[in-house]
């Protein structure tokens, strides 16, 4: 995938917004964001389509994250983060055209675009599975959220973590710190790897 994965990822990260997952359930394991390497485990680099493209995905991020945080002082509870994430994520889908007009996720469109399936033949399946397998899961998940409802948050950290979970032996960094931050997101269904 582009960019854009890669783009919403990187500000999720100096926001500190997805730091850890949902509260309460969440074994303290969960916790462990992996340290600052672990966004090295699976090496993916695309490069961008071009400039302006680049341009386009960054202005959209910003200004739906403003949409959302752009008020908000002191860091919310987790779970009213979350909800903003939501909103956040589902406002970027739709601004990159990846939504129905009545703000649903498109198979069709996700498919469609290669924001989110990577045409590099090392990719592609992997991406296409991906795009299948969090599809309905995602939109389940969405439908039950008290505010944005299409699932777009949910799709994008189940896509990343397909990703990460089906990292190519060829880019996986093999070594403890690598392989003992799999075993944790495999174990805890909310972290989003690389990010949190
Ligand atoms: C993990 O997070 C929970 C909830 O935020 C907290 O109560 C707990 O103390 C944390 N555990 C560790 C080991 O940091
Ligand atoms: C969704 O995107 C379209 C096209 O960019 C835009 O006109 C519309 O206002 C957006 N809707 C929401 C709710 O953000
Ligand atoms: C979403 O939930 C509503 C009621 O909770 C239900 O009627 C609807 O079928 C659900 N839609 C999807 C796509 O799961």
């Amino acid at each position: 995938m582009h960019l854009y994965l890669a783009g919403i990822c990187s500000l999720l990260i100096s926001l500190e917004i997805v730091s850890v997952a949902n509260g309460a359930a969440t074994p303290d394991e969960c916790n462990d964001t992996g340290g600052e390497n672990t966004g090295m485990c699976c090496k993916h680099k695309r490069e961008p389509e071009s400039k302006e493209k680049q341009e386009e995905y960054e202005n959209n991020m910003k200004n739906c994250f403003s949409k959302y945080f752009g008020d908000i002082q002191d860091p919310p509870p987790e779970d009213v983060k979350i909800s903003l994430m939501e909103c956040v994520g589902e406002c970027f889908f739709n601004a990159s055209g990846l939504l129905t007009p009545d703000l649903k996720l498109s198979q069709e469109k996700l498919n469609a675009k290669d924001d989110i399936v990577d045409p590099d033949p090392k990719w592609k399946a992997i991406d296409e599975a991906a795009v299948k397998s969090c599809f309905d899961k995602s939109v389940a998940e969405g439908n039950g959220s008290a505010k944005c409802k299409s699932g777009s948050f949910q799709f994008l950290r189940c896509v990343l973590r397909e990703r990460f979970l089906n990292c190519p032996k060829d880019v996986w960094t093999d070594g403890d710190e690598c392989n003992n931050y799999r075993k944790v997101v495999e174990k805890c269904p909310n972290v989003i790897p690389g990010v949190a």
